[in-house]
């Protein structure tokens, strides 16, 4: 079915879209939220970081015969469909059969891209969040990246809500940032729970060319938390620790940047909970399970 044909199959009861109610409790209608088109920057590789989290982490999501044709989207692809079609590969790898579709505001750009299509599997069309909503059938994964950044602080919980609604039962909202090469990304992971979005965590990712101290991260934290590193602030307090730990491990003689990441890491998890290593993604990554520890 055409993504941006209306609606023929109900939602559950009591979920959006247009209005899905956020863990605040706060409901968020269509109107709440405008599309802008901003920068067309983009790059090959640039979200492979995402990718590979999708790919290891979210299989089963993405082969679950229970949300049937639902496809993986991606809002915001840019002047070239290029990480789109990256994504889709990835996914095809270990879901051959599940649909991909990039979205673009910009109407150049969307059809620009239409030449990158693959039939039904692989689709580009123009739209911005409120087509992303109305689309049927629901999204399994949802990928915003790097295009709140342009928007401002205060829309991106709102957005999140919006495209919450726009999720199958389980389905994952992936918003956030990263530098124009992809060495450096921050993106919250965020899963539909009947009528909530849930914070599952921060998702860091780095593959060290940058070098690497925690406060790399700070200028390529999804939009929404790019100011909240404040004195006495729980973002701030986490930066810290982590600081600490890379400090002690530094003092204790030359280490590369991977392995002050992998040992900082493994200091960091042992005097808190929330930590995921994620050894299985390979050394780079890490998930800060914040919710748990009450911070978004
Ligand atoms: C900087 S590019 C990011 C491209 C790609 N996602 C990446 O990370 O490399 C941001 C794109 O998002 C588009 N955009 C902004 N708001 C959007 C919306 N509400 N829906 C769809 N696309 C949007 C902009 O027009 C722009 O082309």
């Amino acid at each position: 079915m055409d993504p941006a044909s209306p609606r023929t199959v109900a939602r559950a009861p009591g979920v959006g879209p247009p209005v899905l109610e956020g863990a605040a409790g706060n409901m968020v209608s269509e109107s709440a939220v405008r599309d802008r088109a901003a920068r067309a920057r983009t790059r090959p590789g640039r979200l492979a970081a995402c990718d590979r989290w999708l790919e290891v982490r979210e299989a089963d999501l993405l082969r679950e015969p229970r949300h049937g044709a639902s496809p993986v989207v991606d809002v915001g692809f840019g002047g070239s469909p290029v990480t789109t079609v990256e994504l889709a590969a990835r996914v095809w790898a270990i879901a051959p059969g599940c649909g991909v579709v990039g979205y673009e505001v910009d109407s150049a750009r969307a059809e620009a891209a239409v030449g990158a299509s693959r039939g039904t599997a692989l689709r580009f069309l123009r739209g911005g969040f409120q087509e992303v909503v109305r689309a049927d059938p629901l999204a399994r994964v949802i990928r915003v990246m790097n295009v709140l950044r342009s928007y401002p602080a205060s829309e991106s919980a709102p957005v999140h809500r919006l495209l919450g609604g726009a999720l199958v039962e389980g389905g994952l909202l992936m918003e956030g940032t990263s530098d124009t090469d992809g060495h450096v990304l921050t993106a919250w992971l965020k899963r539909r729970r009947g009528d909530s979005l849930d914070t599952e965590g921060l998702l860091v990712f780095t593959d060290f060319a940058r070098g690497f101290g925690p406060w790399l991260f700070r200028d390529f934290l999804p939009k929404d938390s790019r100011r909240a590193v404040v004195d006495g602030s729980w973002l701030r307090a986490w930066f810290e620790q982590w600081e600490r730990c890379w400090s002690e491990v530094r003092v204790s003689g030359t280490r590369s940047a991977a392995e002050l990441f992998r040992l900082s890491l493994t200091g960091l998890s042992s005097e808190r909970g929330d930590i995921d290593p994620c050894s299985d993604l390979g050394n780079g990554f890490a998930l800060w399970r914040c919710a748990s520890s009450g911070g978004h």
